[in-house]
């Protein structure tokens, strides 16, 4: 990169160091494409702060240096605007929006057939406006109450994708109002860092961007993560001839630096407005920022202006609310539900509340050391959430309506379902039912599991099903499945003879599988979809998967030992005469391994005792904390995978399951993928969420064939999260750590 201009003065580098910061910022903040890296940048930084300071006169309002914030303020100062800052009325049905759009229509005695309008995401933050003189950002307020609002330039200077001068710089007075707001993954970001540092956690991000931006400590603004869209203009006075439509409006704002929302479209009619509201309620859960409905803006703004106001809201806007994802109810009691693995989930039985468009009588606690973090009772009134399609779930108690006598929720003691010993250690989050296949619930929701699509697919064999199966005795074990009879069925309730030999069929037809769907059907815990696929891929056979330990996952090796050491270790064993055992095999170590120490030689021995041994071990194993032999087999895992075969009544299911005519071609499991090109190499995927044109199984495929790697949890080796609808805490983490998301048309457009 250019240092700049040599041997130059104060002012001619301080200029260079503005603009070459500002380039930087740009493409860092806007376009999402730094050039240099960050030391670099905070280098040329540092340099103009000092310069300034030095040279005071030479300080300027449109610096970068502005950006880290200033002294704390005793208070803001008020500010009139300009021109009222308006709110907007709103619409909550297709009819009331077809009713606004009518009104406009007669007010303005259009015989146009339809009337154009643009539709923008009405975000969830922060209403301000900007003043820029001649093109430099001088002054920035909070809405108020419209007319009067705060001074909070200093706040708003801090924010990066905030140009603090607009290219090229019109002559005169322009205003513009937006919304700040704080992304959903920084928010969360935001969030562990305040814990971390025991400050204030936000409840949601309208707030933390709400906090950040009325601090008299501007410095502190500049650490949080605040950005800007902008939706409109003030009272402009420049010195060019302005655009005459809203639409080209937000283009020519744009020309100028601002950030505008790409998310806006321009629309031709109401009924394309309506459209694009249902597509974008759809798409809610997946932006990265939060909204809480559409503005639809009459697109002319002669139109605008012959519409005017009405009290404090224009007649040719509106805005469309989207349902409320949050509401306030009181919790009546807590259950415990379940599930397969004997987990215990405590559920809270809610006063129906109507949220994000439906009624909500159930919501998860998730478990009880979140009860505990969230210091929920009984009795409390408390926040319900419920977005998309994700299982509702109670966010947080109202403290403030706290009645006096509330309940606490205590974790049963005996399993509410079949009365076995809950095991809580101290980690109770993951308290469970002690009593396995005996539990009617696990017993339950491990069939639910076993014939469910992804695992055996046994079509039609629903709860209801299942439930009379096991109370009737009929079946215990998944392998009950493949005995049951056209006798034995016709005796369920609603099944008639057609109903039967289809679930026969049905069942017959899943015997036919893959050594993955198998693993998976096993619901051996924790162990997803994809991990089952990998160790198919890994093992080849469920008999090689039962007989791995632990150390085969994880080869604990020889403590101090690298890579390359082992390596080197491996090749002289092969290529060299070794003593037999014993003393002269230590003696030889000790002379022919360099630099190896005698406890490395002795936990060498204790593994490997003799030559034989000794030659034909992998470097793999020799190496001190050697990755996992299966991708995404971690210890935790691995435990559990060792104990679930280790466990008699398993492995008896299993004989019982492949006795009963299961089977799987053995080639097919170790077969690698066929890779058509290496478009993704080097990329791992983890697929999450529902998708609707293709099957989990299908993008892993398809994934798979350009060269990239499918793992089955999120972490910071995840390079795209490939995100359906539905989607849980997989999405939650990956945008913790602001991985790449990509929904279903991002997939496409990623698969050609
Ligand atoms: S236009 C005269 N456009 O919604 C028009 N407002 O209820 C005034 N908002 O205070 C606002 N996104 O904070 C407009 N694209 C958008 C918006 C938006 C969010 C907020 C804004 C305003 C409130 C009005």
């Amino acid at each position: 990169m250019a240092s700049g201009p040599p041997n130059s003065k104060p002012a001619e580098r301080i200029l260079w160091l503005r603009e070459t910061l500002d380039h930087h910022s740009k493409l860092y903040h806007t376009f999402d494409q730094p050039e240099i890296p960050d030391a670099e940048y905070d280098k040329l930084f540092n340099e103009l702060l000092s310069l300034e300071e030095k040279h005071p006169a030479l300080q300027t309002a449109d610096s970068p240096s502005l950006r880290v914030g200033g002294q704390p303020l005793d208070k803001f100062d008020k500010v009139t605007h300009r021109q009222a800052m308006l709110s907007l009325g709103n619409a909550f049905t297709e009819k009331d929006l077809i009713d606004f759009d009518k009104r406009i229509r007669d007010r303005l005695k259009t015989s146009e057939s339809a009337i154009g309008y643009v539709a923008e995401p009405k975000l969830d933050g922060l209403a301000v406006s900007l003043t820029y003189q001649d093109g430099l950002f001088v002054q920035g307020a909070t809405r108020g109450n419209g007319q009067v609002g705060e001074d909070i330039t200093p706040n708003l200077r801090t924010i990066k994708s905030l140009p603090l001068k607009l290219a090229n710089a019109p002559a005169g007075l322009l205003e513009v109002r937006g919304e700040v707001f704080i992304d959903k993954p920084s928010f969360v970001a935001l969030n562990r860092d305040q814990q971390a540092r025991d400050a204030k956690v936000f409840v949601n991000p309208r707030n933390a961007a709400a906090g950040s931006l009325r601090l008299l400590d501007s410095s502190i603004t500049a650490s949080r993560p605040l950005r800007i869209y902008i939706y409109s203009t003030g009272p402009v006075e420049v010195d060019t001839t302005l655009p005459d439509t809203h639409w080209d409006m937000l283009q020519w704002l744009k020309s100028l630096g601002l950030p505008i929302n790409p998310e806006s479209k321009k629309q031709k009619s109401i009924t394309e407005c309506h459209k694009y509201y249902q597509t974008m309620l759809k798409r809610r859960e997946k932006l990265d920022y939060e909204i809480d409905g559409i503005v639809f803006k009459v697109d002319n703004l002669l139109q605008q202006q012959q519409l005017g106001f009405v009290s404090r809201a224009p007649r040719w806007a509106i805005a469309h609310k989207f349902p409320a994802e949050e509401a306030t109810t009181e919790l009546l009691a807590v259950d415990f539900q379940v599930g397969r693995t004997g987990a215990l989930t405590p559920v809270a039985r809610l006063e129906p509340v109507f949220v994000g468009g439906a009624m909500v009588s159930n919501a998860t606690l998730h478990n009880m050391d979140e009860v505990a973090r969230k210091g929920i009772y009984i009795g409390d009134t408390v926040i319900v959430r419920r977005a998309g399609d994700v299982i509702p779930e109670v966010v947080s108690a109202v403290l403030s309506q706290r009645p006096a006598n509330i309940t606490e929720i205590m974790l049963p003691e005996v399993c509410p379902e079949c009365g076995s010993v809950v095991i809580a250690s101290d980690d109770i989050s993951v308290a469970k039912c002690s009593g396995s296949f005996n539990c009617k619930a696990q017993r339950r929701e491990g069939l639910k599991h076993f014939v469910s699509r992804r695992a055996m697919n046994i079509d039609g064999l629903g709860e209801k099903l299942i439930e009379q199966l096991i109370d009737r005795q009929m079946v215990q074990w998944p392998s009950d499945l493949y005995q049951l009879t056209k006798e034995s069925l016709l005796q369920l309730d609603l099944v008639k003879d057609k109903t039967a030999t289809k679930l026969l069929n049905a069942i017959e037809h899943s015997k036919e599988t893959t050594l993955g769907r198998f693993l998976f059907a096993l619901g051996i815990p924790e162990v997803g979809e994809t991990t089952a696929e990998q160790l198919a891929q890994h093992f080849g056979s469920v008999e090689a998967l039962a007989a791995a330990d632990v150390d085969y996952y994880l080869p604990r090796g020889i403590e101090g030992i690298g890579k390359s050491r082992a390596e080197s270790m491996v090749a002289l064993f092969a290529d060299q005469d070794i003593p037999e055992n014993g003393e002269p095999l230590a003696a030889w170590l000790k002379d022919n391994v360099p630099r190896i120490k005698p406890d490395q030689i002795e936990q060498l021995l204790q593994k490997y005792p003799n030559a034989t041994v000794l030659k034909q071990v992998d470097a793999n194993d020799l190496q001190s904390k050697s990755a996992s032999r299966v991708e995404g087999v971690g210890e935790t895992m691995a435990t559990l995978i060792v104990a679930f075969f280790n466990n008699k009544q398993h492995t008896d299911e299993i004989q019982r399951l492949i006795d009963s005519g299961i089977r799987w071609s053995t080639g097919d499991a170790v077969m690698e993928d066929t890779v058509t090109d290496d478009a993704l190499a080097g990329k791992t995927f983890v697929i999450t969420g529902k998708f609707n044109n293709m099957s989990r199984d299908e993008i892993s495929a398809a994934l798979k064939a350009r060269g990239g790697k499918v793992t089955g949890s999120v972490s910071k080796n995840t390079s795209v999260l490939v995100c359906g609808e539905a989607a849980g805490s997989k999405l939650t983490k990956a945008e913790a750590l602001g991985l790449e998301i990509i929904d279903e048309s991002g997939l496409q457009a990623l698969l050609g």
